[in-house]
């Protein structure tokens, strides 16, 4: 069971920084055009590369500042793997705005695309658009968040539940010396299905350990919509709560152990704490480099947007079984009570020695993390 917070959490006027400096302060790389109401790119006909012999895919994405996968990996991934097919890509990002969310779903059915790929905010904006696109005619696919109680018939997305373990894998291996050690989970958005299973992946591993007295559980703590200031402030008050000891923190993603880790160097316990984290993003391979951070999970996400677009050729050409053929993986939606067919990768633990791997792979390129603090680990492990 989760422990419920009996602090102000969840208040509904949080503060949020601009977008700008939202972006810059978290990710360190994020371009500011991506934060303007105009972060979108539509090279369909007529558009910047005029092509599209299939006609035009569109995908709406769903945030920037949760974390920055979505503008760096995903955008141009998907660009560039729904052109190899054949197909110009409408990419657009609805930067957390549900509204923004169902204006450019209805603005893609309105022009005709063939296929919509959607990662959603929430499930009732994901299943709300899929519905409506089903009465147009468009086959849609959940695109990394499965949307529960929607209709989607495809699903492409990584193991989730293995996401989690490896989470919760590294921090008990990272705490395998401290026996009692105390745990602070800061866990992603109750309303994306994915940060339950990153949840159900961690439990499988940590909760065992909770129970035999291995480690001590302080707090688990959802945060509304991936809010990474929010993560931050959050865990500070527990931290504060607790005395100040804590000795591993479980993040869910880059973005939150980012703010986890600024308000550790405040107390001069960064490095000391294993911090998780999730995306191998610019600003979390840096912090797995100077150590700050423990781990990563690095999910090849170019494989996520080829195995969508190849889902999207099969789809326009209304080609089930092919479509069958490459989702051979079911998910379960319990709240609509079906599985989806699905498509799921394998996430990979990134420590410090497997940066590397990251970089050779061509996600991050070496010049953005190997500067500055970071040069000397970069020459030590062979990152160039
Ligand atoms: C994605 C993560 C991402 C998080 C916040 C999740 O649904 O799977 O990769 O870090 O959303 O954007």
């Amino acid at each position: 069971m989760r422990t419920k917070s009996p602090l102000p959490l969840r208040d509904s006027g949080r503060r949020r920084l601009g977008c700008a400096a939202v972006a810059v302060a978290l990710t360190g790389v994020l371009t500011l055009t991506a934060c303007g109401s105009n972060s979108s790119s539509d090279d369909s006909p007529g558009g910047t590369d005029g092509g599209g012999a299939n006609g035009t895919v569109g995908v709406i994405l769903p945030e920037t500042a949760t974390s920055a996968r979505w503008e760096t990996f995903d955008k141009p991934m998907l660009q560039e793997a729904l052109r190899a097919e054949g197909f110009a890509a409408d990419v657009q990002n609805a930067q957390g705005d549900v509204q923004k969310f169902s204006t450019l779903a209805d603005g893609m059915i309105a022009k005709g695309v063939k296929v919509l790929i959607i990662a959603s905010i929430n499930s009732e904006v994901g299943s709300a658009v899929a519905s409506k696109a089903k009465k147009a005619g468009i086959p849609t696919i959940d695109y990394d968040r499965l949307n529960l109680g929607g209709s989607s018939d495809y699903y492409v997305s990584f193991d989730n539940v293995k996401v989690g373990e490896l989470q919760g894998q590294a921090l008990a291996t990272a705490l395998k010396d401290k026996p009692g050690g105390e745990v602070v989970e800061i866990e992603g958005a109750p309303t994306d299905n994915n940060a339950t299973l990153f949840y159900q992946g961690q439990q499988k591993v940590l909760k065992p350990l909770y129970d035999s007295g291995a480690l001590k559980l302080v707090r688990s703590q959802p945060i509304d919509g991936w809010d990474n200031q929010k993560g931050g402030t959050t865990f500070e008050q527990i931290l504060t709560g607790n005395g100040g000891r804590v000795d591993g923190v479980v993040a869910a993603n880059d973005g939150l152990a980012g703010a986890v880790i600024t308000v550790l160097k405040k107390n001069g316990l960064n490095g000391k704490v294993p911090v998780t984290g999730q995306d191998a993003t610019v600003d979390g391979l840096k912090a797995v480099l100077r150590g700050d951070q423990y781990m990563t999970v690095f999910k090849p996400i170019r494989d996520e947007a080829q195995a969508a677009a190849k889902l999207a050729v099969a789809l326009a050409k209304g080609d089930t079984a092919t479509a069958d053929g490459l989702a051979q993986g079911v998910s379960q939606d319990p709240k609509g009570n079906r599985n989806v067919k699905s498509v799921l990768l394998q996430p990979q633990t990134v420590l410090r020695a497997d940066v590397k791997t990251v970089t050779d792979a061509g996600y991050v390129k070496a010049a953005d993390i190997c500067s500055g603090d970071v040069q000397t680990a970069c020459t030590e492990l062979g990152i160039r």
